[in-house]
Formats: structure tokens, C-alpha cells, sequence
């Protein structure tokens, strides 16, 4: 199958093309380079614009005519920027997807998979685990737009010929299996890279932002997927695609994407502790302002529908991790 990849040089969408091309498929990406790097891209057929860009998306149809699926990634993902900066947040994730998604639509590319967010969610009244009719509150603008385009979508696929799988990611980690690419920010804000930072000396403690949490131990609650799991849930999607619309009975559906298990920062650290050989300094603080209690996929709908489910251990995350760590600088030029 031949896939459009927007935000295809990015952490996940450059780790999703890797993935299409594992199983046989051929990504062909659309990116603006506006903040993934061009390294990432590497030898594929790559279309370098915007989303709304539509001469360029009949340029890519053109030349591409068998295109069978696109996986819309493209978006800004920042939390705190899109606090700082709604506008840029609902200009280029919603009004520029609505353009897409028309454009695709007349072009007769009516296949959509969207990368929409576990950010989506209430935190539960108890446990912690979600599924995907379980309560909703978007917290922050960026969290809001996602929200935004899956109602979008939802409108969209009911009028048109446009049928769409959302896809709602809890948290990725990690790296792609050959280290060729994963997290490129060079201050990662995610906990993860928090840690990585504090583990190699580039910070003096891993700070726990949040010790009073209703949580077994009083710390955040998540659920780290392994990217290159996640990348393969796409895989999925994209071969299935008919079948799910067809199993669902309805033009848009949207699956949880997780590993269904609950891992709180306490845990994390004591996992880490063990991949890494020895323990990370922290110290305790109190929440951030938006911080979130936390929570963890029910994950029978991606089991039954897509065939999928995560592979890898949260310790296969971490070391993924680590191991790009070392890499990276080769790979982006700064470390
Ligand atoms: N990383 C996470 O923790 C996470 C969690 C849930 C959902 N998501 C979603 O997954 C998707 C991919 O996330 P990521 O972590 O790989 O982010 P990323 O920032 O690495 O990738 C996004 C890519 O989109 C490109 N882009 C942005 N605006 C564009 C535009 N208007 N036109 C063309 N290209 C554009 C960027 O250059 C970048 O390469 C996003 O939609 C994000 O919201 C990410």
C-alpha cells in the first residue's frame, strides 16, 4: 500500500514510515520542516509544505495517484506554547487540517487515520484506566484542538465519503528499532527525557512534580508505549482499514493506543534505576500548574479491531531510550 505521512520527518511519523516500510508499504511524507528535522526523512519520497497547502496536495495525488490511506500527524504538540499561543495552535491544527481533509476528500483519498491524544481525558472519578466513551476534558489548547478535529472528523466522515480511525496515544517512548530517529527536541520536556537528562549529568535531580496524587503512591499514573509498538498500531490500522469501518458499522470510530498497563513516576524511576545500573537524584516538588492526576488505556478496542496489541516492556522503552540518547548527536548534530 502507498501512505501519506503528514508530519512525517517528526518523532512518531518518521518512526511510522520506518514501520510502513518494514511491512512492505511505501510512506510518502508531507512535512513542512517546521520543527521536525530533514535528517529524518531520509531517502523517502518526501514532499516538503503545509498541510493546507492544497496545489501541493494535488501535486502529491498526482503524482501519486495509488495513494490508499493517509495518516495525518502534522500538528504542533507543545503544551505550555499552546497556552502561550492558542492562535498558532488552532490555526495550524484545526483550520489546517479542516483543509486537508476537504482537499482529500474531493481528491477522492477518502482514508484517514488521525493522531489524537490521551490529553483528551477526564481523569477518572476511580482507578485510572479510560476507554474510549469514558469522559473527556481537554485541559489545554493544544489538548482542545485535538478534540476539535476528532469532532471535525467525526462530521466530516458522517456527510462525506471520508471515513477516519482516531487514534488516541497515551505515551510514547522511545526510539526507532535502528536508532535512526526519536525524540529530536533539544530540551525533551517529556518525563522520560526529564529523567535521561538527570541520569547522564545534564541536570543536577529528576524533579517529581506531584507526590499527593490519589495514586498508590502518591505520584502521576501513565502509560508509556513503546514508539516503535505505536508505529505499528498505524500499520495495522492502515492494512485494516475497511475492515474496521466495515466490523464498526460506522464512517469514523476512535481506538485507544496504550499498553494498558498504569505506571506511576515512582515506578518509572525504580524501572529506570535497573535499566540504567544505578539510581537517578531526584527531588520532590509540587504539581505544575495543569498537571494532570494521570490515567491508562483500556485497550480491547485496538485488540479487537486492529489485531494489535504493545510488544514491548516499559524497560525496552527506557533502554530504546538511553540508547538514542548516545546517538543522537550523530544523527541531529547537537546532543
Ligand atoms: N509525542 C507525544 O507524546 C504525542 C502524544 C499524543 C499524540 N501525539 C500526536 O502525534 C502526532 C505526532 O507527534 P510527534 O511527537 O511525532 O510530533 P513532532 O513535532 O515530532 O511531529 C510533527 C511534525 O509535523 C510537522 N508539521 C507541523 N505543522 C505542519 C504543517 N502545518 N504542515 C506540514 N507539516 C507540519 C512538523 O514539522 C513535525 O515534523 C501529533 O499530531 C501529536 O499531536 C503525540
Amino acid at each position: 500500500m502507498k501512505v501519506l505521512v503528514t508530519g512525517g520527518a517528526g518523532y512518531i511519523g518518521s518512526t511510522t514510515a520506518k514501520a510502513l516500510e518494514s511491512a512492505g508499504h511505501t510512506p510518502v511524507i508531507l512535512d513542512s520542516l517546521l520543527t521536525g528535522p530533514r535528517a529524518f526523512v531520509r531517502d523517502r519520497a518526501f514532499y516538503e509544505g503545509d498541510i493546507a497547502d492544497r496545489p501541493l496536495l494535488r501535486r502529491v495525488v498526482d503524482e501519486h495517484p495509488d495513494l490508499d490511506c493517509t495518516i495525518h500527524m502534522a500538528a504542533r504538540i507543545v503544551v505550555p506554547e499552546s497556552v502561550a499561543q492558542p492562535y498558532l495552535y488552532y490555526r495550524d491544527n484545526v483550520a489546517k487540517s479542516l483543509e486537508l481533509f476537504d482537499e482529500l476528500n474531493s481528491l477522492g483519498k477518502p482514508r484517514v487515520v488521525f493522531s489524537s491524544s490521551a490529553s483528551l481525558y477526564d481523569t477518572p472519578a476511580s482507578g485510572f484506566e479510560v476507554g474510549e466513551g469514558s469522559p473527556l476534558a481537554p485541559q489545554s489548547p493544544y489538548a482542545r484542538t485535538k478534540l476539535m478535529m476528532e469532532q471535525i472528523l467525526t462530521d466530516l466522515a458522517a456527510a462525506t465519503d471520508l471515513r477516519a480511525i482516531i487514534l488516541r496515544y497515551f505515551n510514547p517512548i522511545g526510539a526507532d528499532p535502528d536508532l535512526e530517529s526519536g525524540v529530536y527536541a533539544r530540551e525533551p520536556s517529556h518525563v522520560l527525557g526529564q529523567l535521561v537528562l538527570a541520569a547522564t549529568g545534564k541536570r543536577d535531580a529528576f524533579a517529581i512534580t506531584g507526590t499527593d496524587h490519589p495514586t498508590k503512591d502518591g505520584t502521576g499514573i501513565r502509560d508509556y508505549l513503546h514508539v516503535w509498538d505505536l508505529a505499528q498500531a498505524h500499520v495495522a490500522a492502515v492494512e485494516r482499514f475497511d475492515e474496521v469501518v466495515q466490523e464498526t458499522g460506522t464512517t469514523s470510530t476512535v481506538v485507544n493506543l496504550g499498553t494498558g498497563e498504569g505506571v506511576t513516576v515512582r515506578e518509572l524511576l525504580a524501572t529506570f534505576a535497573d535499566v540504567f545500573g544505578r539510581p537517578v537524584p531526584t527531588v520532590e516538588a509540587p504539581p505544575r500548574p495543569g498537571d494532570a492526576v494521570g490515567a491508562y488505556a483500556n485497550v480491547d478496542k485496538a485488540r479487537e479491531l486492529l489485531k494489535w496489541t504493545a510488544q514491548h516492556t516499559l524497560a525496552d522503552g527506557i533502554a530504546s531510550a538511553l540508547a538514542w540518547n548516545e546517538k543522537r548527536a550523530d544523527v541531529l548534530g547537537y546532543p
